[in-house]
């Protein structure tokens, strides 16, 4: 499958600090999959996010460049704008990101200066707020919204000027479950329909299920990259680094030692439910 995305040798700091915040990673996104992004909090995944879109840039060794591909192009001042057309963000605080005065004008604005009639532009403001569930609130205020609504409209914004690349940093962690979850089955939803390859970016190890890989960094580095299954086989290092283990995965662990029947897939609460149901809790 082709690379989307392709960061090799990306080391950074912050010009005002001391400290690495990124040491040479490399990785590569397959087009279309879903990528999540983990790690606890400070351990570098918006600088990451930010260095995508060029909105920092980081020095240039001699000796080890690093380079960002994106869908084939390399990340420069040439390409930037270029790029910035096929990145869709949707960030943690959703009252950060409004600029318009109604929900529809807000997802209208990524749409304006590209030369579209308006005829055009309603329309596809239309779909974009049709395929999120917000077509109703077109006339409302973006303040008046709740959480996940705002949300859903800036998922709406992005989707207007059709990226192919959705990174959501942190987009769900000021919701509640049913939120999140609404949330992220829209984003599998739209990924589906309009072909997009997710990002998504978290320190909850709920939220890695949906996704095809996981990267998880610690330090500026990855220190593992597998499935979502997978990377529970290294239950042990996620919490040394910081990540609070699913509450599913640790009642199935619990249930385990206590000689239930219980796979090792089992590591989110909606898996568990479902082989408890299925097992009869056979001892
Ligand atoms: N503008 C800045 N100047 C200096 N240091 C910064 C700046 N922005 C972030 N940092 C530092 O860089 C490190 C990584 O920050 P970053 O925001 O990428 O982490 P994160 O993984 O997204 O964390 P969180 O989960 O809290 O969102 C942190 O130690 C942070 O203090
Ligand atoms: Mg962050």
């Amino acid at each position: 499958m082709n690379k989307i995305i392709e960061i090799k040798n990306l080391t950074f700091k912050y010009p005002n600090t001391e400290s690495l915040i990124l040491d040479n990673l490399s990785f590569s996104v397959k087009e279309n999959s879903w990528t999540t992004l983990i790690g606890h909090n400070g351990s570098g995944k918006s600088t990451i996010a930010r260095l995508l879109i060029g909105l920092l840039a980081a020095e240039m060794d001699k000796k080890d460049p690093y380079f960002i591909k994106i869908d084939g192009m390399e990340l420069n001042e040439k390409n930037i704008w270029k790029i910035r057309d096929k990145i869709g963000i949707v960030f943690q605080n959703p009252d950060n990101q409004f600029v318009g005065s109604t929900v529809e004008d807000d997802v209208a604005f990524g749409l304006e200066n590209k030369g579209i009639s308006r005829g055009k532009m309603l329309a596809l403001v239309n779909e974009a707020l049709n395929q999120v569930g917000m077509a109703e609130f077109n006339e409302s205020e973006p303040a008046q919204l709740s959480g996940g609504q705002k949300q859903r409209v800036a998922i709406a914004g992005i989707l207007a000027v059709k990226p192919k690349i959705i990174i959501l940093d942190e987009a769900t962690s000021m919701l509640d479950p049913e939120g999140k979850k609404s949330i992220l089955n829209l984003i599998k939803k739209i990924k589906q329909q309009y072909n997009l390859t997710v990002i998504s970016i978290t320190h909850d190890l709920e939220e890695v299920e949906k996704s095809d890989e996981v990267l998880v960094l610690d330090s500026g580095k990855i220190v593992l990259q597998d499935n979502p299954d997978a990377i529970f086989n290294h239950a042990e290092l996620l919490q040394k680094i910081g990540l609070g283990l699913p509450f599913g995965y640790q009642l199935a662990d619990k249930l385990r030692k206590k000689g239930f029947l219980i796979s090792k897939n089992a590591n989110t609460q909606e898996k568990l439910v479902k082989e408890i149901c299925q097992l009869n809790l056979k001892k």
